[in-house]
């Protein structure tokens, strides 16, 4: 009912609001898994091997952070602090540092990130009895529709999902292999996430710009106009939300891609921060390529969202 209402027309909602109807769907633990699972675990991720790790277990992350004294919401502040603003100054995990890079700048629904941090406060993740938990989570993955309250949601989690799996392949590419490496990386169409979704929700997402670099990733004119109207918005100060409509039969949600520092070495400066060895292989691979002279912190691109509408929801 309330996913009908929501999607008759075209929806704009704030992210907050969309936060908070989504949080009443599910038991707070339950949403505090999915959200570290969709935001912070790709990279964080407690079960992976040593050895095939891109960033710190979030359990070393706590144990940093935390002491007898510090209260909640001071380690809350610090912990949304560094992932709104990763720098050198403000960070403690020097080794994590020097092994991994700085954490890659990225953009996170903020309501989400002061639950996560909270939730890893009041929960010890380093325990037996969390990981029991963290299993029994895994076991249940198997998405229910139903477990999304609007379309919009079911589109923002394919989105989120789809960017952090694109940025810790990247990074952990661009770390392995170099910049001119990593080039064949930011892809989306092998993630396994993307697979996944396509066949459990009937659901596809693509990558789409009004600067392409491959020209088959070129905005059509619904998707320019989102972005128009998104640098509006930036140019405001106002936040950015998802746009959602719905076409032929199908819902459709459009989530912002921004640009970070990580994105410079291939889509930033040709000649300062695009070395001349990387702006080669690039102009050879895509002679019509239009995807540079960005900076940090810019509209990117679109994820476009594709969704079959259900029967209950007509
Ligand atoms: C694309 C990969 C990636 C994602 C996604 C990611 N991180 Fe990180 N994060 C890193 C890396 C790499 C480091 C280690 C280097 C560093 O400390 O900056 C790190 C370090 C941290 C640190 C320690 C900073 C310090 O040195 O004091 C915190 C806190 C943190 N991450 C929180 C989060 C949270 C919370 C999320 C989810 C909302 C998240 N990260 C998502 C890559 C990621
Ligand atoms: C190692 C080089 C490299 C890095 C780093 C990189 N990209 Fe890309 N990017 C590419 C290449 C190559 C393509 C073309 C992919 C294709 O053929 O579909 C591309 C394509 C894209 C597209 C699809 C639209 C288009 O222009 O074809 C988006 C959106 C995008 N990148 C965003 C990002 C963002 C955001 C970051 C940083 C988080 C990033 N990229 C970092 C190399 C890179």
């Amino acid at each position: 009912m309330m996913a009908a209402l929501a999607l008759g027309c075209f929806t704009s909602r704030t992210e907050s609001q969309h936060t908070t109807a989504a949080t009443e769907q599910s038991d707070p633990e339950t949403r505090a898994m999915q959200l570290l699972q969709a935001n912070c675990f790709t990279c964080h991720n407690p079960d992976l091997e040593i050895e095939l790790r891109i960033a710190p277990p979030m359990f070393k992350i706590r144990d940093h952070y935390i002491d007898d004294t510090i209260r909640r919401e001071s380690f809350v502040r610090q912990i949304v602090d560094f992932v709104n603003d990763p720098t050198e100054e403000r960070a403690v995990m020097y080794g994590a540092i020097r092994n991994f890079g700085l954490m890659p700048r990225q953009q996170f629904n903020q309501s989400d990130l002061h639950f996560i941090a909270g939730y890893l406060y009041d929960n010890d993740v380093s325990s037996d009895a969390w990981y029991a938990k963290w299993d029994s989570f895994q076991k249940r993955q198997v998405p229910q529709q139903t477990n999304f309250s609007s379309y919009e949601e079911m589109g923002l989690q394919f989105a989120n999902g789809t960017k952090s799996q694109l940025g810790s392949k990247l990074l952990g590419a661009i770390q392995s292999k170099g910049t001119v490496g990593a080039i064949s990386f930011c892809n989306i169409e092998a993630l396994p996430l993307t697979d996944s979704m396509s066949k459990v929700f009937q659901a596809s997402i693509r990558r789409v710009s009004d600067k392409p670099r491959n020209p088959a990733n070129s905005a059509n004119s619904r998707e320019l106009a989102t972005m128009l109207e998104w640098k509006g918005k930036m140019e405001a100060g106002e936040p950015l939300s998802p746009v959602t409509f719905e076409k032929e039969g199908k819902v459709i949600g459009h989530y912002p891609i921004m640009t970070s520092a990580m994105c410079m070495q291939c889509h930033g400066q040709p000649g300062t921060q695009i070395l001349q060895q990387t702006q080669d292989v690039l102009s050879t691979l895509y002679p019509t390529d239009r995807a540079t002279g960005y900076a940090p912190n810019q509209l990117r691109g679109i994820f476009v969202v594709e969704m079959r509408k259900r029967e209950k929801d007509h």
